[in-house]
């Protein structure tokens, strides 16, 4: 039979390993708050585990705390590497997953990255959040709706993205505040606004989680998208993005997993002089449209 708990060792030397993990996770077993105590007790059975399963090196586990000394220096009020690496393992996503039970035909959420700011102009219906932003302009409208269908009125959305060179505002260092806004649904639940159609960016990967995407072979390139969150009384927030249908990073695979099917929304490319929604006059330029349709899911009473 397969042995599976002691990785080829001899069963004095496996009987070593368990009793320290035992002794370890039994010293938390005074702690009064009782999740603090479950999140700690869990935390080393898995740590050692895994330590036991690779055979960890002191060497290696030597490198692991350099590169956690290193994210830490590399993070700041503005560059956060801790995010960035919990982004990068998946575990930003299977957080959103375990917190965002599907709930009828509510929207997913997915990943909400580092670059959105409280306090983004609000724009009236139809309005334009790119503040000047390069990149082709995109109508993007659709409703907010409840689980059961009603319309949800005055729902606030908060809108980000980046600009076709891919970087947010909040990556330029001259205060500009331009693709981000917030507006309100109407009576209907209905919303628009003009964007810009989205495009892929790399992740910042200067820094210590960049090296390691580069020695795994791994793309720091995200799936073109653009960033919703929306708030309502008595809906549980939802923190999600859109995807372009086509964009081949899609396939080629997201740096931070944060794609899903339901999620991918076609973006349709007009030619240039092709009348707009609003009459706007885009002179000349191509443009595009999308259509997101927002079902949020009940508040947790
Ligand atoms: C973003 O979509 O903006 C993002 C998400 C995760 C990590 C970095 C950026
Ligand atoms: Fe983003």
């Amino acid at each position: 039979m397969i042995d599976t708990t002691s990785h080829g060792v001899s069963p004095a030397q496996a009987a070593a390993e368990k009793k320290l993990t035992d002794t370890v996770v039994a010293s938390f077993e005074a702690t009064s708050d009782d999740r603090l105590k479950t999140l700690l007790q869990a935390l080393v059975k898995h740590l050692h585990a895994y330590i036991r399963e690779v055979r960890l090196t002191e060497d290696e586990w030597n490198q692991a705390i350099e590169f956690l000394t290193q994210v830490g220096h590399i993070t700041d009020d503005k560059r956060q590497e801790f995010i960035l690496l919990s982004d990068v393992l998946g575990a930003s996503m299977q957080t959103i997953a375990v917190n965002n039970p599907v709930s009828g035909n509510a929207t997913e959420a997915t990943v909400f990255g580092p670059f959105f700011t409280q306090d983004a102009p609000e724009i009236p219906i139809g309005g334009d959040i790119s503040g000047g932003a390069p990149g082709q302009s995109c109508w993007v409208e659709g409703t907010v709706t409840d689980t059961a269908g009603n319309p949800v009125p005055g729902a606030r959305i908060e809108v980000w993205e980046a600009d076709e060179d891919g970087f947010y505002d909040v990556q330029y260092d001259d205060g500009r505040v331009t693709g981000r806004a917030h507006l309100y649904s109407d009576h209907e639940g209905k919303y628009a606004f003009w964007g810009l159609t989205p495009t892929p960016y790399p992740i910042p990967h200067d820094g210590p989680v960049g090296r390691m995407l580069e020695a795994t072979d791994r793309s720091p390139v995200r799936a073109s998208h653009l960033h919703f969150m929306v708030t309502a009384p008595g809906q549980r927030t939802l923190v999600t993005h859109i995807f372009v249908e086509g964009d081949p990073q899609i396939e080629i695979g997201d740096s931070v997993f944060g794609v899903k099917d339901s999620l991918i929304k076609r973006f349709e490319t007009k030619a240039p002089d092709t009348p707009t929604p609003d009459g706007r006059d885009l002179n000349g330029h191509s443009w595009a449209r999308t259509r997101f349709d927002i079902v949020l899911a009940p508040a947790e009473i």
